[in-house]
């Protein structure tokens, strides 16, 4: 049990003791204390709402807490906080409890509901590029975590495989030859090919018309231009599922859906939101303009639904998505982990989804952002040609980078291989998922593959360095039990670091945020280290202190895998 919630509803008892029962609902607000396991800072709020000294307050409060069973020492400090020594044996108990517990203490939801997580975000005939990093593996990991609590998680990468620019691209195929095109696409230059396409589209205006047409053709449904796209989608659907599968991303074929998929829909949803009145004729196309969204200028802002000439773009099929998710899926949560520059088109996208009365309370839609990952110099990533850095590029780098790193270790090449590929690629997730989603960072391979601070290669040894231990006592740690006695502080703070995995998973389900979850791992491991150094394991002075001991790094174990792996972090057996 998380201690915080158990202080919380004894400092609710209190309130309701000390000043009715009304104040049983004020937020006793538990946080982490410098001074103490946890403080509650309750008093401050409510000294101003009634008009007295926080400091007595306080007091009050603390005569009437029970607290004798969880607490050795509840005491009020400074301008009028209440700090909360735990117990030791309390502490034990619950460690105890969680070790016979195969969910590790992480509640199911309850109830459990229909989560769509749209990430990754790639594009047809595009290679993956280093600006996908994050949308990848932020939107894996919040995949994961929803998952694991139970959800029903529906994942959608909305593969972008429609529009515009398949009538240049299937133009460009027929040019160069099919046979050609399809060689250059299968080795995966689809940069060269798009590249080569957009060229004649810029030079040529007698192309630029045939590619106009062959859209117009497309979207009809034509069978041979179907085929002809056909070719350009299942080169690019190898391509991605293969550097997914390398990464340990659970994105396939059939969890793609990509725009295509919403080809169908497209001429209802525009007529259901022509007759609402939501979408109105605009100069020919097919508008709809949501209340509130304004350009400079003051002007309303449209969402694009059908273009002058008929075609459907990217507006439309987000605006299906959302009706299919909502509608069909019944999703109670939409996230959409999709980088910065779209915060305005997917605000425009759930506004006509409340408009249609699609998107209702209590289902709610929310635009996950995220960061930049940038060069050293603090803007985006680009190769010294000015060119976007491939995503194969950054996950080789790393993988040979990790294999110097830990080369003097093996000898035999095959296990060097296997392990370098887990370091290398959990070095390159955990770098990204350790720093809020939101926020930008810049690449520094150097930093991500040091085997101490808060980076993937040191939670992973931390892993086989608890491996070892039980390698050599010729146990499984899966299967140790036991019961916990805390007597050294180390132990102490190990025991009640683990007891936050429950707490860091919710809270990382609920802000979608793995680098909470991460921040965690990172506490167990720095708090394995120090309980490690200070206290002998399988050299414990009595039989009682090497079961606890034992216990506890079996807990860590698991705690730092189950976690992990919900990152999308393989770890290796060893290091
Ligand atoms: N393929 C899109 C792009 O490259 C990103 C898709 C994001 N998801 C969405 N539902 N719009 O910009």
């Amino acid at each position: 049990m998380d201690p915080r919630d158990v202080l919380a509803e004894r400092v609710s008892e209190a309130l309701a003791a000390a000043f009715g029962s009304e104040y049983a609902s004020a937020d006793p607000v538990i946080r982490p204390s410098a001074f103490a396991d946890y403080q509650a800072n309750v008093a401050l709020p409510l000294a101003k709402q009634l008009g007295r000294a926080p400091r007595d307050l306080a007091a009050e409060i603390a005569s009437r807490l029970r607290l004798d069973d969880v607490c050795e020492r509840a005491d009020v400090s400074g301008p009028g906080f209440i700090n909360f020594v735990l117990r030791g044996d309390w502490i034990a108990a619950q460690a105890t409890t969680m070790l016979a517990d195969p969910r590790l203490g992480v509640p199911p939801a309850d109830p459990p509901s229909v989560v769509t997580v749209d990430y990754s975000g790639p594009n047809v005939a595009k290679e993956l590029h280093a600006g996908h990093l994050r949308a990848t593996v932020a939107g894996d990991a919040v995949a994961r975590i929803l998952e694991h609590l139970g959800h029903t998680v529906v994942r959608a990468a909305h593969l972008g495989d429609w529009g515009t620019p398949f009538g240049m691209l299937i133009e460009h195929m027929l040019d160069v030859g099919e046979e050609t095109a399809r060689k250059q696409l299968a080795v995966g230059e689809f940069t060269a090919f798009y590249q080569a396409a957009r060229a004649e589209f810029d030079g040529s205006q007698e192309f630029a018309d045939r590619a106009r047409r062959r859209v117009a053709v497309l979207q009809a449904g034509d069978p041979e231009t179907r085929r002809l796209w056909q070719v350009l989608v299942s080169a690019s659907m190898e391509y991605l599922t293969a550097i997914y599968r390398r990464l340990g991303i659970k994105l396939t074929e059939q969890t793609m859906a990509p725009e295509s998929f919403y080809n169908p829909m497209l001429a209802d949803v525009c007529s259901e939101l022509e007759e609402a009145g939501i979408a109105v004729i605009s100069e020919g196309a097919l508008c709809a303009f949501p209340p509130g969204f304004t350009g400079r200028d003051g002007t309303p802002l449209p969402l694009m639904l059908r273009k002058s000439d008929g075609g459907y773009g990217y507006d439309t099929t987000d605006v299906a998505a959302i009706r299919y998710r909502l509608i069909e899926l019944h999703a109670q949560r939409l996230i959409y982990v999709v980088g910065s520059e779209q915060s305005l088109h997917l605000q425009m996208v759930f506004a006509v989804a409340r408009q249609a009365g699609w998107l209702t309370d209590p289902a709610t839609a929310e635009h996950a952002v995220i960061g930049l990952l940038t060069g050293q110099d603090g803007k985006r990533l680009k190769t010294r040609t000015g060119e976007q850095v491939k995503l194969s590029a950054l996950i080789d780098e790393a993988v040979e980078r990790a294999g110097h790193v830990i080369a003097d270790r093996y000898d035999d090449a095959a296990l060097r291989d296997r392990i370098a590929e887990a370091v290398g690629i959990g070095a390159l997730k955990y770098a990204d998922l350790s720093v809020a989603r939101h926020s930008s960072y810049s690449l520094d391979f150097d930093r991500m593959l040091a085997l101490t601070g808060n980076t993937g290669p040191y939670l992973q040894y931390a892993t086989a360095r608890i491996r070892s231990i039980f390698r050599r006592a010729e146990l499984d740690p899966d299967q140790v039990t036991g019961t916990l006695r805390l007597t050294e502080e180390a132990e102490r703070a190990l025991a009640l670091t683990l007891l936050g995995f429950g707490p860091a998973i919710c809270q990382a389900s609920e802000s979608a945020e793995p680098h909470v979850l991460a921040s965690f791992l990172f506490d167990v491991a720095s708090t394995f280290t120090t309980f490690y150094e200070l206290c002998p394991v399988l050299k414990a002075p009595d039989a009682a202190t090497r079961e606890t001991r034992l216990a506890l790094s079996a807990l860590a174990l698991r705690v730092l895998v189950t976690g992990l792996d919900l990152l999308g972090i393989a770890v290796p057996d060893r290091m």
